[in-house]
């Protein structure tokens, strides 16, 4: 006779070896129609999640359910979607729904990622979170951990590293043609946000429309408030009014991003993006040291500019590398190869030895010029793929796994954090990636977890 604990070990292995199709798309004689809509439910629908779930709908899935804390701001979601059934605590829809939803969709700020994403794993949903996965690296290890005994399917929207750009830039890598590369670049004109303040003083009425303590859930309650001073430095800086001339709040929606209590700042905003395509052309993997240089460190803020620099070792064939990251509108300067070519807001470049390749949101462009002519000639031999919702529907009815899944983006969320985390304590840390910390600063350990509050936990969720 099988014990209980065999058997429990034995049905985990098997869910981490299969996608769980649910029951309900799978038809008596076991065949599931490759048509049949996937019942999606959204949670932080009113932001970037309206747009996103619109690019689901058309990717196969049926939006119906949503969930937002804010009835007003998630109005055109629900107006868009009248006969979606409509909540506002995520854990009351994934109990009222049960068996009718087969996927969740997470678009919340970063501080409820986890949360989300945990309770919809460990009801056996497919899973699709907005980049960046987590806000800490103990919660990353556990929402991969979930993702694997689950068996699902899952999906980061980091900008897609399947597309024609992210493989042409993979397969010319790979070719050798550049030379071993042993440098990489990436920069954002991010944060188009306010980043580098200390909390503005004193407290408005929370309107009607928003449950304020739901929007914070796990992090330390404070008050609420609405807009930054029209002249605050907050606004003035770096032109934000010009960018996103829009928002002026201090918190929700969109800001929470400067706040390291909600958001992870702008390399946790953009760097997944950006070294997508860099982890699959490189096989980057963990890096063995961090170190930050960044303008004023405020306690709660991110700062307004930061440069990060990752040394990562030799992979297989492939010499170590550093890796450096700019925001806040700094950029690499004179990179080899460039020769004064002026550089785009935002992008990444590959430096080899015989050559540079910049990828930017236009396309790919080689230095020195020349080049391209014998870049042509290198044959396609990686699958392009439908995109970040085609991909996850594909996988979501048991083919292959999405291009950025939760395994996928484990390394990948990991820098941004770890970046983070060089940048608050400003110094140079050592990672032991296998073991899952510093060896050489507690400081920088205690960053890689935080106390849940409110009566918050991942493991209860
Ligand atoms: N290309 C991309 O993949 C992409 C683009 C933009 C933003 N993002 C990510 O999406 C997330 C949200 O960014 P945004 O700009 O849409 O922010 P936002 O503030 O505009 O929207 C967030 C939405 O989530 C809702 N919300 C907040 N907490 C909630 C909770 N506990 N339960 C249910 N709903 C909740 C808010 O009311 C709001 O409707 C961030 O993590 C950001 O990094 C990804």
């Amino acid at each position: 006779m099988i014990s209980r604990r065999a058997f429990l070990a034995r049905s985990a292995a098997s869910a981490a070896a299969f996608t769980v199709i649910p029951s309900r798309l799978v038809g008596a004689d076991g065949s599931r129609s490759p048509n049949s809509r996937l019942a999606l439910a959204g949670v932080g629908v009113g932001g970037v999640g309206f747009g996103q779930l619109q690019e689901c709908a058309e990717a196969g899935f049926q939006i119906v359910a949503l969930c937002d804390v804010d009835d007003a701001y998630a109005k055109k979601a629900y107006d868009h979607w009248p006969q979606a059934r409509r909540y506002r605590d995520f854990r009351e829809m994934l109990a009222a729904e049960g068996d009718q939803i087969d996927a969740v969709y997470c678009g919340t700020p970063d501080h409820t990622h986890a949360l989300i994403v945990l309770a919809a794993l460990r009801r056996r949903k497919h899973v699709c979170c907005v980049k960046p996965l987590t806000r800490t690296v103990h919660e990353l290890r556990l929402v991969v951990k979930a993702a694997r005994e689950a068996g699902v399917a899952t999906q980061v929207t980091a900008a897609a590293n399947t597309s024609e750009t992210a493989c042409r830039a993979c397969e010319w890598i790979t070719s050798g043609a550049l030379g071993d590369v042993r440098e990489l670049h990436a920069w954002s004109n991010r944060p188009v946000w306010p980043q580098g303040m200390t909390r503005p003083p004193g407290e408005d009425p929370v309107p009607k429309d928003l449950d304020w303590k739901l929007w914070l859930g796990p992090a330390a309650l404070r008050p609420f408030k609405r807009n930054w001073p029209a002249d605050s430095p907050a606004l003035t800086q770096m032109n934000l009014k010009e960018w996103n001339p829009g928002i002026q709040a201090v918190y929700h929606p969109f800001n929470f991003r400067g706040w390291w209590d909600f958001g992870t700042g702008a390399l946790g905003d953009m760097g997944c993006h950006h070294f997508n395509t860099p982890f699959r052309a490189l096989q980057l993997g963990s890096p063995a040291r961090i170190c930050a240089s960044a303008t004023r460190v405020f306690a709660e803020s991110a700062p307004l500019a930061s440069i990060v620099t990752y040394d990562f070792p030799a992979r297989d064939a492939q010499p170590p590398l550093r890796a450096v990251w700019y925001d806040g509108g700094l950029r690499p300067a004179t990179p080899r190869h460039l020769e004064g070519w002026p550089l785009p807001d935002e992008g990444t470049l590959y430096v080899g030895e015989k050559g540079a390749l910049l990828h930017t949101w236009a396309g790919l462009q080689v230095f020195p010029e020349a080049l391209g002519k014998r870049l042509e000639t290198v044959p396609r031999t990686l699958p392009r793929r439908r995109g970040t919702w085609g991909e996850w529907a594909e996988a979501c009815r048991g083919g292959e796994p999405a291009g950025c899944n939760f395994k996928w983006a484990e390394p990948l969320t990991e820098i941004v954090l770890l970046g983070n985390i060089a940048i608050r304590t400003g110094k140079l840390l050592e990672w032991d990636a296998a073991q899952g910390n510093f060896t050489n600063s507690p400081d920088a350990n205690r960053q890689l977890h935080d106390d849940y509050q409110n009566g918050w936990s991942l493991e209860a969720v």
